[in-house]
């Protein structure tokens, strides 16, 4: 079972070093501890929750069962962008269908699924409730309404553009 001092990205090992003192410090809820290493992480690796559970001495069926009842947490990596695809009827009707395909077309994904290089995860909903401007998709926190394929891709030319600048300046 990995310790801290196995983790050997020091800011990596940072991160978790505060997240457990705050915890501590703070006598916060799991939820909250999930919610941090989720926010550092973009989802919840098994490894650093057995590294939790020993730490701070938490039951990892507790944890699990935190982690599995609230639908906010993952156990898999997502992308650093999540786009949001509503597949309600509003959207179907308004060509839904087609922009998801071109959607994937584009990424080579699927809904539940994350780009090769960790950049894109799509992930399918019901409803996202703006039905009157379908068909739309939320990319981060953005609301897209009014959807077409050329919308779609301004938006990840966009994010590919910004993301190649990031990497550029490392
Ligand atoms: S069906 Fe897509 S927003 Fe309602």
């Amino acid at each position: 079972m990995i310790k801290i001092a196995d983790i050997t990205n020091i800011e990596e090992r940072k991160a978790i070093e505060n997240i457990i003192r705050n915890y501590r410090e703070d006598s916060g809820t799991v939820i909250s501890l999930l919610q941090d290493i989720q926010g550092h992480y973009n989802y919840l690796p098994a490894y650093i929750l057995q590294l939790l559970s020993r730490e701070l001495k938490i039951p990892l069926s507790k944890i699990y069962s935190v982690a599995t009842f609230y639908a906010q947490f993952s156990f898999n990596e997502k992308g650093k962008h999540i786009i949001t695809v509503c597949d309600g009827t509003a959207c179907h009707v308004k060509g839904g269908p087609l922009l998801y395909d071109y959607l994937i077309n584009q990424l080579g994904i699927h809904g539940g699924e994350t780009t090769p290089d960790k950049i894109f995860s799509i992930e399918i909903v019901r409803c996202l409730g703006c039905c009157a401007i379908s068909p739309v998709m939320i990319v981060d926190d953005e609301l897209y309404g009014n959807l077409n394929m050329q919308k779609i891709s301004k938006i990840l030319s966009k994010i590919r553009k910004e993301e190649m600048i990031q990497e550029g300046s490392k």
